[in-house]
């Protein structure tokens, strides 16, 4: 089963991607959390991606596909995976078209989590992030038991650099420009499923496990 999850900055495509990979199995691709970690450990991918991210700009192609394809040889993907964050840019999308087709895979559903603009500067300003699993919380819409603490496995929560309204402002300008035409690329393929992303994190969750489900 592959499956790509797509929609604009704060849609909830980690906080779905965290409870649909342990339903179905699956190795969870987000290009942005493979982005921060490679900033944290200071790699060479780490030190392009960095400015670019703080800057609410998307990283340049050949740095995100190279760290893709190569995520997607890795012998976990071979019965399936969830892409979360990726392909955003038409290059990217016919990228993962080229790497998947060498090895006769595809796509099977592409899900686009459909939120309102409005809403999205509140979600990701008011995002806490675990340091520890990197759960998403949020203050207001999905608060921890404990405050500052992660749910999970006791860790603290932090809040993204990029988190802050002037970059949020910017990803979501690139979105509309860059990431929002593909789309049309996936509908006219027949893959694109379209999920009410503003419902309670259950609901939304729920109808994801149907679609998939068929
Ligand atoms: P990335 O980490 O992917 O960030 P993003 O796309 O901006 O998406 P987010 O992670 O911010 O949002 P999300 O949809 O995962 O929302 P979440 O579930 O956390 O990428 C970061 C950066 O890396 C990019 O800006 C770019 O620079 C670079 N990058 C990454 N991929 C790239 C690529 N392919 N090409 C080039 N550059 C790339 O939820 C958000 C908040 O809302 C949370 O607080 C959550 O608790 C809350 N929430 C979630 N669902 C609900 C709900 N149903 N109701 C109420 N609140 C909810
Ligand atoms: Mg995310």
């Amino acid at each position: 089963m592959n499956i790509l999850f797509m929609g604009p900055p704060g849609a909830g495509k980690g906080t779905q991607a965290a409870e649909i990979v342990k339903t179905f199995g699956l190795p969870h691709i987000s290009t942005g959390d493979a982005f921060r970690l490679a900033i944290k450990q200071g790699t060479p991918v780490g030190l392009k991606a960095k400015s670019f991210i703080d800057q609410g700009l998307l990283v340049p192609d050949d740095v995100t596909i190279g760290i893709v394809e190569e995520r997607l040889q890795l012998p976990d993907c071979k019965e399936g995976f969830l892409l979360d964050g990726f392909p955003r840019t038409l290059s990217q999308a016919e990228a993962l078209d080229d790497i998947l087709g060498r090895s006769d895979a595809s796509l099977d559903h592409v899900i686009n989590l459909n939120v309102d603009r409005g809403l999205l500067m509140a979600r990701l300003t008011g995002r806490r992030i675990c340091s520890v699993c990197g759960a998403s919380y949020h203050l207001i819409f999905n608060p921890p038991k404990q405050e500052g603490i992660c749910d999970n496995d006791g860790g603290e929560l932090y809040q993204r650099p990029d988190d802050n309204e002037e970059s949020v402002g910017k990803r979501l300008d690139e979105y509309d420009t860059k990431t929002a035409p593909l789309l049309a690329f996936y509908d006219n393929k027949g893959l694109l499923r379209q999920v009410n992303g503003e419902n309670d994190i259950h609901v939304v969750t729920s109808e994801i496990v149907s679609l998939v489900r068929g």
